[in-house]
């Protein structure tokens, strides 16, 4: 780590080391460079990166510390806050080792975004009560609820689609009720409850203060309103919180609010020493991570919009206007910063359709591909439209129910036509949000885009035509950090105002203008088919849903059938899947027949290499093997109902599965499952999932018997996962006892599917047998990995399988049925 007051001495030992002629200037005063640190407190990671405090180039290198989020209960998210301030102290220590040692510099002061709102309670000694109810936590939902109709027509919630709700089960107000309603201990011993921002804070300086920005968009507050220092509690909604029976919680929130870019307070030295900085640095206020990111693409202007891409869309427009109205979050008043106001909108699921897509076109095309089949076809894709409202829909309609659609379809269309239709409704849902920021009294005249979206040509130009507003890029990626940045440089004085290091501080990349006569064909589109689909398809989406309904109550566990092609988490009976480590290797390629000949068409097969599981017992077989059991089914094409189509699903629990993944996929894998307890992270689990999906194969994660279905929610939510493996025996060895632990898993698996809407398969691996059947399938399993029980039955395979799917389950089924 290097610091100014390292500097000298390193100058000294220059001096003897260098030949003079270098060092003429060395006697000079040395002039240091001046570096602001931006931190970015995200979901996974708090990330450190320094900047030159005039330019705003990033120097040296970013550094990144990932913690866990832990998810108790489906739908909860939590995090401690002891690790944000643990890794805030690596994070930044990293990224000030990275600076080359032959840049001379003096830290000037450091300024911070993170997650927004994720909360905290701290008691009298300032210590968390409780892990931070992260900011995607949906347990305060139904205080969501309560609140819109408790407090109807408070001027509070007129931020929240003109008072006419929803309200987010992510804001403070939600999350602080349930706290009240739940944890009555906790909320007595609470002195304090505040952010992620507001807690590092305070760990560095010891002054607590809230961020006018997270206050103004997340807290009910007036952000212009909520910096004064006349008055009792200026800004905040004292009449909500007397509404609710918790007026105390005025006292709970920080007292002192401020605005972004103003001083909290010098580093402590206790914190100096954990960041490995000097005392008395500035630390200077940020906000939340997007917000602080509007201002590191310099969206601080009325008349912009800045829309952040990635899997979903975020539309925020600077309004000169505090405006609010239905179909429109906002608009936050003083928010980002002091006199300017923001409102936001959202589309649900984008980038996330175009990932879908790819994946569902064989995912062997890369994406620059698909955009250049999608570009030669014109405007409008031939007459097919779609709906890109596969999530349901944000804004300007907010209808979780809503779902997505393709119409006009007809045989000449191709992959390409239903990417570029894809594409294109992503930019016509992008225009109604616009629209109805604009009708708000929310106008914009430039979008500033950030994320995925600015790696494809095609669909900026389609963002730039459907919205017919010019789109630009900006050079840094990194908005947050860059924000960051801005704020540091200007809280301590380096630039005049936030304009002015907007000015110095960020580059334009390019401008992309709309093409007049590609905006004129699609604003026809736009009026006379995309808004009339949607429209129409909404009672369509509704009824859907309760048909779905409907069926989910009516479905009884009849019985087990065989193979039944195509994904069992639609269907309701369970698919029996052989677990090839059963069968008699000396005749492998027969038993595979045997297998296909009964109606299987989905094996089991188990990799093993010992290391993970320390057991020499515990080692089986690499792609060779797996190549002939390809060949194996490839050749019993005449044999069973569903001839070579077979598929091989690779249960792979070694250390580093990555390693595997091309040579699997090359010798004919269709899925990869591998093994959670091998995994170091999430992180690391995520970029396998990823690598899995890339080489064009189906990606599972299978869990020991004693692991928590929790551990895998993110992988699960991030839509990764085909399949969950869950083991019911010690992995390693068929022919043991089953382990009825498992059968709550399935249904907590079952129920995260339903509510989440997401579409993975059950799997149940290990002791499947006529006696466990049963249970197994009224829990709710998809498919079944049977390995002894099948091949060791006295009557043969056949045998194996007619008592699988045999009478007894039905009957044992049937009478629970009647039972209830
Ligand atoms: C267990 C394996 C299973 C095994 C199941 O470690 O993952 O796939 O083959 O075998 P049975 O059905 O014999 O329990
Ligand atoms: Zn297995």
């Amino acid at each position: 780590m290097r610091s100014a007051s390292t500097l000298p001495v390193i100058l000294a030992l220059l001096a003897v080391l260098l030949p003079s002629a270098l060092l003429v200037d060395a006697t000079a005063a040395p002039s240091l460079s001046r570096v602001v640190i931006g931190v970015d407190g995200g979901t996974e990671s708090i990330r450190a990166c320094c900047f030159d405090a005039e330019s705003g180039k990033v120097i040296g290198q970013p550094c990144a510390v990932p913690y866990d989020t832990h998810h108790p209960v489906a739908g909860w998210a939590e995090q401690d806050p002891a690790d944000w301030y643990q890794n805030l102290g690596q994070a930044v220590q990293g990224a000030v080792r990275s600076i080359p040692t032959d840049y001379p510099h003096e830290i000037c002061a450091l300024a911070m975004d993170t997650t927004c709102c994720s909360v905290v309670a701290l008691d009298a000694n300032d210590e968390p009560l409780r892990p931070s109810l992260l900011w995607m936590d949906q347990r305060s939902a139904p205080q969501t609820t309560e609140i819109m109709e408790r407090c109807k027509g408070d001027p509070a919630l007129s931020v929240n689609c003109g008072g006419e709700g929803p309200l987010s089960a992510e804001w403070m107000t939600p999350k602080a009720l349930w706290i009240r309603q739940n944890e009555p201990a906790v909320w007595e011993a609470a002195a304090t409850i505040c952010e992620y921002q507001d807690y590092l804070n305070y760990k560095l300086t010891g002054v607590m203060c809230a961020s006018s920005c997270n206050a103004a968009s997340r807290w009910h507050w007036d952000g212009d309103q909520c910096i004064m220092t006349t008055g009792k509690h200026p800004g905040r909604p004292l009449s909500l919180y007397e509404t609710l029976g918790i007026p105390e919680l005025a006292e709970k929130l920080p007292q002192k609010c401020l605005a972004l870019g103003s001083l909290v307070g010098g580093l402590t030295s206790k914190a100096a020493s954990h960041l490995g900085l000097p005392v008395d640095v500035p630390i200077i206020q940020g906000g939340p991570d997007a917000f602080v990111g509007m201002i590191g693409l310099g969206c601080i202007y009325p008349g912009q919009l800045c829309l952040i891409t990635g899997s979903s869309h975020l539309h925020c427009v600077v309004s000169s206007k505090p405006t609010t109205a239905q179909g429109t979050w906002g608009a936050y008043r003083g928010a980002p910063l002091p006199g300017i106001n923001f409102a936001e909108g959202g589309q649900s699921s984008t980038g996330s359709i175009i990932r879908w897509a790819r994946i569902l076109f064989g995912g062997d095309a890369s994406y620059k591909e698909l955009d250049a089949e999608a570009a030669a076809i014109p405007p409008g894709s031939d007459g097919l439209v779609a709906l890109e409202t596969f999530q349901g829909s944000r804004t300007p309609v907010t209808d979780p129910l809503a779902r997505g659609a393709l119409m006009g379809l007809t045989l000449s269309h191709t992959r390409a036509h239903i990417w570029r239709a894809l594409m294109e409704a992503v930019c016509f849902g992008t225009r109604a949000c616009v629209e109805a920021l604009g009708l708000a009294g929310h106008e914009c005249d430039e979008i500033i885009i950030a994320g995925g979206a600015t790696r494809s040509d095609l669909w900026l130009q389609m963002h730039a035509d459907i919205s017919g507003k010019p789109i630009v890029v900006c050079e840094n990626a990194d908005a947050p950090a860059l924000g960051c940045a801005i704020l540091a440089s200007v809280g301590v004085g380096i630039h005049d105002s936030v304009q002015e290091a907007v000015r110095a501080m960020v580059r334009t990349e390019r401008r992309v203008e709309p093409n007049p006569e590609t905006v004129e064909t699609y604003s026809n589109l736009y009026k006379s088919v995309y808004s009339k689909v949607a429209q129409a398809a909404r009672p369509i989406a509704h009824a859907l849903s309760e048909f779905r309904n409907q069926q989910a109550a009516t479905a009884v566990t009849e019985s087990v059938v065989l193979a039944v092609r195509g994904g069992a988490a639609t269907g309701s009976s369970p698919i029996v899947s052989p677990s090839l480590l059963g069968c008699d290797w000396s005749i492998v390629k027969e038993e595979v027949h045997r297998c296909i000949q009964v109606g299987a068409d989905r094996f089991h097969v188990d990799i093993f290499d010992g290391v993970f599981l320390d057991s020499p017992n515990a080692l089986t077989f690499g792609p060779q093997m797996v190549d002939a059991i390809r060949r194996s089914c490839d050749s019993a094409a005449s044999l069973g109902p569903n001839g070579g189509n077979a598929t091989l699903d690779l249960h792979v629990c070694v250390d580093r599965p990555a390693r595997y993944i091309l040579p699997m996929a090359r010798a004919g894998a269709n899925r990869f499952i591998f093994q959670w307890e091998a995994m170091g992270s999430l992180d690391t689990a995520m970029g396998v999932a990823q690598q899995v999906v890339n080489a064009g194969m189906k990606c599972g994660i299978s869990l020991n018997p004693e692991t928590s279905v929790n551990e895998i929610y993110p992988l699960l939510q991030a839509g990764l996962l085909d399949v969950v493996d869950l083991l019911a025996v010690e992995p390693g060895f068929g022919g043991q006892m089953f382990q009825r632990i498992v059968l709550e898993k399935i249904r907590t698996l079952k129920h995260w599917r339903e509510k989440a809407a997401l579409t993975f398969d059950i799997m149940v691996d290990g002791g499947v047998n006529d006696t466990t059947v049963g249970e197994i399938t009224r829990a709710g399993a998809d498919i079944l990995v049977s390995g002894s029980f099948l091949f060791m039955h006295p009557k043969g395979i056949q045998g194996g399988m007619e008592a699988l799917k045999g009478t007894r389950a039905i009957q044992r089924s049937k009478l629970t049925t009647q039972s209830k």
